[in-house]
């Protein structure tokens, strides 16, 4: 007997001991997508169909997978494959339908239906999520289904029920991550070898870390779309993609990687969110993503390629830092086949999944209300007195300095300041004021700082 034959015998056994293999209960599942998550979503319900009766109480048994191109082979029975994605959730023996086919429409009024229908739904579909959890939740709380979403932030990795589960007695003040591994791919790669930032996006797409239209990842939309849906499980608080500040990469270039690890840091694309007690104890929350400067030192600093983590911080738990595969279909499909077991137990033994949670609904501040640390890249010409009449731009807008750093001379020097915590608008009249000096050739780049002590 080979070892494979044995483990499916021990399996069988165990499954017939405790009188769930081969159970009049299957659990019916509808698959909406088959491209690189759900490719993987399927060959894992079928290659471990034993392993997950086993772990659920009853099989789980595909009833069909929706595409666009129902004619094309993807190696399953081509009876199972259909284009009427309406009909398929619709089924009477579908009791879980696993939305991984992206965009908003036709997915937001598939999950309705299903979710209306009584059946409980996996996605991994952020961008959807990010806008339309609350009228998702309700359907789903209405209609005693569940909803399920790990997959939708950094893949691979559990954050999502940590957030809501293992951390729901505590107080989460802030969650700071990588949350994108499109543009930590290019990022790192761009400051690793040098490459060219297209070649680099290719390579991402090719092997399936970009969304569709990789508008989403390198212009921070995807990540944004993250950073709501963390900060609304960690502070109970509805944030949908609209209040979280949002910038790209796409203006990141070599110049600015170079001038980042010249002062002992690295750039990383940072979904922050982040709680903030104001004086008279009231709190309210900042959530945005942006590439920032990170110290080397910095846990953070040390994720590279498709990699993601991300760090929350509880008052009693401290610091936690989860890391994983952000991206990818095996590894989302991971993320995504730990929800569908979740369901599946919930449908077999009658239990449910945690509701949304937004008593909390504190206020989200303005990106102009959130002081952080700037790091100013500027070509200006070296003589006399420049220094000062620049530092003195800064001066009249109350943006305290803490460090000048100048390289070059005679035909121009490049001059780097970074400030001690400063509002987003008094560092945007300064710049404004900078471009205006005789003696500033040029403003070439203004980047965050974060991670810093000060
Ligand atoms: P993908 O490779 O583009 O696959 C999308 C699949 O959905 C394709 O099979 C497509 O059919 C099908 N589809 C699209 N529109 C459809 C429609 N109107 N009717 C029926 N089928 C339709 O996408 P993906 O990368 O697997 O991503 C899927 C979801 O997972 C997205 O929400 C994405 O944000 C999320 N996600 C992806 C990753 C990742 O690393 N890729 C990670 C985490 C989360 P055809 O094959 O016939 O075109
Ligand atoms: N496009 C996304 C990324 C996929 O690059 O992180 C995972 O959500």
């Amino acid at each position: 007997m080979t070892s494979t034959e044995s483990r499916e015998k021990d399996a069988a056994n165990n499954a017939a001991k405790h009188g769930v293999w081969g159970s009049d209960h299957p659990i019916g599942i509808a698959v909406l997508g088959m491209g690189t998550v759900g490719t993987e979503v399927v060959r894992v319900i079928r290659d471990h169909a034993e392993d997950l009766c086993n772990r659920v109480g009853a099989p789980l048994v595909l009833r069909g997978v929706a595409v666009r191109d129902a004619t094309k082979d993807r190696g399953i029975s081509p009876e199972l494959l259909t284009t009427d994605a309406e009909a398929l959730v619709t089924r009477d023996d579908v009791d879980i339908v696993v939305e991984v086919m992206g965009g908003i429409d036709p997915a937001r009024a598939l999950i309705k239906t299903a979710l209306t229908g009584g059946k409980s739904v996996v996605t991994a579909n952020k961008a959807l999520l990010a806008d339309y959890t609350g009228e998702l939740a309700g359907a789903a709380e209405n209609n005693r289904a569940d909803l399920y979403f790990e997959a939708a932030v950094a893949g691979a990795i559990p954050v999502v029920r940590p957030l809501i589960q293992s951390l729901s007695g505590d107080r989460v003040n802030r969650v700071v991550g990588i949350v994108n591994g499109t543009t930590n791919f290019i990022l790192s790669a761009m400051s690793e070898t040098g490459a060219d930032y297209d070649d680099v996006l290719a390579e991402a797409t090719r092997l399936g870390y970009a969304e569709a239209d990789p508008t989403a990842d390198v212009e921070g939309y995807d990540a944004a779309a993250k950073a709501a849906i963390l900060a609304s499980v960690a502070f109970h608080t509805r944030v949908t993609s609209a209040d979280v500040y949002r910038e790209g990469i796409s203006k990141i270039t070599a110049e600015d990687l170079e001038t980042a690890a010249a002062v002992g840091c690295t750039v990383k694309l940072l979904a922050i969110c982040e709680r903030v007690t104001e004086e008279g104890g009231k709190d309210h929350i900042s959530v945005r993503v942006y590439p920032a400067l990170i110290p080397r030192k910095h846990p953070l600093a040390a994720v590279s390629g498709a990699f993601n983590a991300v760090v929350v911080e509880a008052e009693n738990a401290g610091r936690l830092m989860f890391y994983g595969q952000g991206a990818g279909g095996a590894p989302t499909a991971s993320a995504v086949m730990g929800d569908l077991v979740m369901a599946a137990r919930n449908k077999f033994f009658g239990g449910r999944a945690p509701g949304e949670s937004v008593y909390a609904e504190l206020p989200i501040a303005p990106i102009g209300d959130t002081p952080t640390r700037y790091h100013v890249n500027m070509q200006v010409a070296d003589r006399a007195g420049v220094l000062q009449t620049v530092a003195g731009e800064f001066a009249k807008h109350g943006v305290s300095i803490s460090t000048v750093r100048q390289e070059g001379h005679d035909s121009g020097a490049r001059l780097v300041v970074v400030t001690h915590h400063a509002k987003e608008s008094a560092l945007a009249d300064t710049v404004s004021a900078l471009a205006e000096l005789d003696s500033v050739t040029s403003v070439t780049s203004v980047l965050r700082l974060e991670g810093t002590e000060e």
